[in-house]
C-alpha cells in the first residue's frame, strides 16, 4: 500500500513526495455512543490503514485519491467551513482545525490510497485525518501530541464537516498499540492499554449495507442524549445513574429516556467488559456485547436489518465468543471475537447464513491491533 501510494504520487505530480504517513482505522469493542456523552469507549486500531504521500507546495493544494479520484484545488490556509463538498474538505478541514488550535500549516500536494473500508463504521475519515494531522505535526515540526492530534481531528469533524461525533476515533488511529485494544475514559482522555487475549480474533463482519442517513441521525442522537442530560440535572450522561433515570422517568420524553438508558448501562458494560478481557472470562465478554447489541438495536436504534442478521448468524457459528455492532451504526460493520483456530469455520458459517437471511454476500476479515499514526520522511 505504502508502495501504491508512492507511485500514485509520482504519476500525478511528476516527483518524489517528501513526506509519508499512515493512519490506522478502528474497531470498537463496547462502548457504544458513549464517548459524546464524556463515557468510555474499548477501541482498537486496526492493520488497515489510509496512506499519504505528500510534499508541501507554494501553490494551492493538490490532492489525489486512489479510490475518490482528484479533489478540487483548494488553499487549505484559508478555507472556512462549508467552502468545501468535495473529499478535499478533510484537509481543507484539518487545516482550519489546526488553525483553530493556534497552528499554521500549508498547503501540500498529496496522494491518498487506503485499505480501510469507506462509509462501514471502522473509521476511514479519523484515518484520513490523522494521516494528514501526522504529516503535518512532521512537517511544520509542531509539538502537538497524538492526544492533541485526536482533538484537532475531532474539531474538524464538529466544525467542518458538520457531524457532532466524540473523540474515540481519531484517539484510536493516533494512540493505537500493535496487540493491544484501548480501555478509554473520553472524559479525562486517559488511555489504559489492554492485550487483546491470546487464543481469540477480531473478526470485522461486513454486512455490505452502506450507511444511509448517518450525518442527521446521529447529531439527532446526540440532542437527545443532550436532551436527557438537562432534564436529569447533569453535565453529560456519564454522571447520571440507571436509579436517578427510573426516578425521572415522567418528566422524560420516553425516547429520550431510551436514549439515556442505553447510554448509561453502555458505560457500565465498558467498564465490566474491561474486567472480563483482564480475567479472560469469555462467557462474560459475549454476555457483553450481546446486551451492547441489543440496547443499540432496542434503545438506541442505530441497527438495522442487516446488522441483527449478521449478529444472528454469527451468534450460531462455530468459535463465537462475542458479537455485536461497531461504530456508529445504520448499516455496515459488525465485531465479532472468536476462538483462532476456529476462524475459517466461523467465517464459513456465518457469511452462508448471513447471506441466507439477507441475500448479501457480506464480508469476514481477522484484523490485529496496530500501531497508532506515524509520518516520516520518505527516502526513495
Ligand atoms: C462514530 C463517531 C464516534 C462514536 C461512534 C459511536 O464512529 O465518530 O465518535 O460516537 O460513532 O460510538
Amino acid at each position: 500500500m505504502q508502495a501504491a501510494t508512492v507511485a500514485l504520487f509520482r504519476a500525478q505530480f511528476g516527483h518524489e513526495p517528501a513526506w509519508i504517513a499512515r493512519a490506522p482505522g478502528r474497531v470498537n469493542l463496547i462502548g457504544e455512543h458513549t464517548d459524546y456523552n464524556d463515557g468510555f469507549v474499548f477501541p482498537a486500531a486496526i492493520d488497515r490503514f489510509t496512506w499519504i504521500a505528500a510534499s508541501p507546495t507554494d501553490g494551492l493544494s493538490e490532492l489525489v485519491s486512489a479510490n475518490l479520484g482528484l479533489a478540487a484545488p483548494v488553499d487549505v490556509t484559508d478555507s472556512i467551513p462549508g467552502a468545501v463538498t468535495d473529499w478535499g474538505q478533510y484537509a481543507a478541514g484539518m487545516a482550519w482545525a489546526f488553525r483553530e488550535a493556534g497552528y499554521s500549516v500549508g498547503n501540500l500536494r498529496a496522494a491518498v490510497a487506503s485499505n480501510v473500508p469507506m462509509g462501514s463504521g471502522v473509521s476511514s475519515s479519523a484515518a484520513l485525518e490523522m494521516a494528514l494531522a501526522a504529516y503535518w505535526q512532521a512537517e511544520s515540526g509542531l509539538d502537538v501530541d497524538q492526544v492533541a492530534m485526536a482533538k484537532i481531528g475531532q474539531r474538524c469533524e464538529n466544525g467542518y464537516i458538520g457531524l457532532r461525533t466524540g473523540i474515540m476515533d481519531q484517539l484510536a488511529s493516533a494512540n493505537g498499540r500493535a496487540g493491544a485494544a484501548m480501555f478509554i475514559d473520553t472524559r479525562s482522555l486517559e488511555i489504559a492499554y489492554a492485550p487483546v487475549p491470546s487464543g481469540l480474533s477480531m473478526v470485522i463482519l461486513d454486512t455490505l449495507k452502506p450507511r444511509a442517513l448517518t450525518a442527521s441521525a446521529y447529531n439527532e442522537r446526540r440532542s437527545q442524549c443532550e436532551a436527557a442530560a438537562a432534564v436529569l440535572g447533569v453535565a453529560s450522561l456519564r454522571d447520571a445513574t440507571l436509579a436517578g433515570l427510573e426516578a425521572a422517568v415522567d418528566q422524560m420524553d420516553p425516547t429520550a429516556f431510551r436514549r439515556a438508558r442505553h447510554v448509561i448501562s453502555e458505560n457500565q458494560r465498558c467498564l465490566d467488559f474491561r474486567l472480563a478481557l483482564e480475567n479472560s472470562d469469555l462467557d462474560q465478554i459475549g454476555a457483553l456485547m450481546a446486551g451492547s447489541h441489543n440496547s443499540l438495536r432496542d434503545d438506541y436504534e442505530v441497527s438495522c436489518t442487516e446488522l441483527d442478521a449478521m449478529v444472528e448468524a454469527a451468534l450460531a457459528s462455530p468459535g463465537v465468543v462475542g458479537v455485536r455492532m461497531t461504530g456508529a451504526g445504520f448499516g455496515g460493520c459488525c465485531i465479532a471475537l472468536v476462538n483462532s483456530s476456529q476462524v475459517d469455520a466461523f467465517n464459513r458459517s456465518c457469511l452462508t447464513a448471513y447471506k441466507g437471511k439477507t441475500g448479501l454476500a457480506g464480508m469476514a476479515e481477522t484484523c490485529l491491533a496496530a500501531d497508532g499514526a506515524t509520518a516520516e520522511r520518505w527516502v526513495s
